[in-house]
């Protein structure tokens, strides 16, 4: 018997003053575009902006729906867009951050287990990890080197 033990490593950020000038305006474009999110039944407001390989940048936000199920978070919405307007252009970096009208929007959330899986293709399918950059409206600031950091022992097409 054997005991493996996987971690990864992240960087933070105080303020998104410390952040690179792309990083900073890709993290300043979620934030603003969390407030076009349709989330009357959550009140959790999401964006994500992402700029792919070409230096375009393209934005998502959560869809929600009176049967909850049905909505869709603002990372598979962003990445539905990318594909079908840029088929097949790697994103380089996606930001996530989102505004909670009934709390604090003052730390990074992290993409759901769904969200993790769906990214997880994408950065498989165009052969390019995704940077994530996430964060708040305020608050510290995480970014992650590839998405496959937050799904470890994940179920992929290379597994059949
Ligand atoms: N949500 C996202 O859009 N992305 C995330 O990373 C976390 C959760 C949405 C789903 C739902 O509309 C609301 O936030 C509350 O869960």
């Amino acid at each position: 018997m054997a005991v493996e033990r996987i971690g990864f490593e992240f960087e933070v950020y105080n303020s998104i003053n410390d952040l690179l000038k792309e990083d900073a305006e890709l993290l300043q474009k979620a934030k603003q575009t969390a407030l076009n999110a349709y989330a009357p039944y959550s009140n959790f407001f999401v964006g994500a902006a992402a700029i792919l390989n070409n230096n375009e940048i393209i934005t998502g936000t959560n869809q929600e729906n009176a049967s909850y199920p049905v909505g869709t978070c603002a990372e598979r919405v962003l990445l539905g867009v990318a594909a079908t307007i840029f088929p097949n252009i790697p994103l380089k970096t996606m930001a996530i951050s989102y505004s909670n009208k009934n709390g604090n929007s003052n730390h990074p959330i992290s993409p759901c287990g769904m969200c993790r899986q769906y990214l997880l293709e994408y950065e498989q399918r165009v052969n390019q990890p995704i940077r994530l950059i996430l964060g708040g409206q305020d608050g510290k600031i995480i970014i992650i080197k590839s998405v496959s950091e937050l799904l470890p022992l994940n179920f992929s097409a290379n597994d059949f």
